[in-house]
């Protein structure tokens, strides 16, 4: 057996903060079938009819390792994937697109969206499958100092969301109790973090919460 004198385990982390950030950062949240796609592209248009450079993003994907590790996440058939797989994909498929694209893309573009981002992972893997701790930690340290300046949380009733699917990926065929508790832990995340995280009522037509979102977005 090797034994190294004097190695060390190594310090615990220091999470660096971006330097030199650009972009304003979005990233828009909710349950299946609150409308996440739609609002992403009504922003779009929205801040590109006002001469800003917008570059858009999806979590887990938008990268070609990130898209890949997305198949396997949202795969009906992995049925042994186990929650801390899943925790690590997630985070996986994170830092690919975080170092890939988006540090860069956050120095050089006037706005970034992001269809979800680590509010994900915390609500979903933390507080709904019940990783807990471990999840803020691991969050905190691979989110590579990336945090959005601003998050829409789009808020509706699981049943609503679920009502709105067609055919439903792995995470999506989770009981309805699941969805619930999603929706608890969303909502318990933006009491939590009100200045970052705005609540939208995402129950009524799309032009409702176009309405909420750009009366929001117009204030900063
Ligand atoms: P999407 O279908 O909204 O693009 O998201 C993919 C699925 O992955 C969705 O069911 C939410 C889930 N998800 C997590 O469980 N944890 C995460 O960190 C992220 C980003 C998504």
């Amino acid at each position: 057996m090797l034994i190294v004198v004097g190695a060390r385990f190594p310090r615990p982390v220091r999470v660096k903060v971006m330097k030199r950030k650009k972009a304003f950062f979005i990233t828009v949240e909710g349950l299946e079938g609150s409308g996440k796609s739609s609002v992403i592209k009504f922003l779009n248009r929205f801040l590109k009819t006002k001469n800003f450079s917008v570059k858009v993003y999806r979590e887990p994907g938008s990268t070609r390792i990130g898209e890949k590790i997305r198949r396997i996440l949202l795969d009906k058939q992995n049925k042994k994937l186990s929650a801390h797989t899943e925790l690590l994909l997630y985070l996986a498929a994170r830092t690919q697109l975080i170092e890939e694209k988006l540090t860069k893309d956050l120095k050089n573009y006037d706005f970034v969206i992001c269809d979800r981002f680590f509010d994900s992972t915390l609500v979903y893997q933390g507080y709904a499958l019940g990783l807990g701790r471990i999840v803020n930690q691991a969050v905190r340290i691979f989110s590579l100092g990336v945090k959005p300046d601003l998050t829409f949380y789009l808020d509706v009733s699981a049943k609503t969301g679920l009502s709105r699917l067609g055919q439903r990926d792995r995470i999506e065929s989770r009981p309805l109790a699941f969805h619930r508790k999603l929706r608890q832990g969303f909502l318990k995340l933006s009491r939590k973090n009100r200045k970052r995280i705005k609540v939208i009522d995402a129950g009524g037509s799309l032009e409702d919460i176009y309405k909420q979102t750009r009366r929001i977005l117009e204030k900063y």
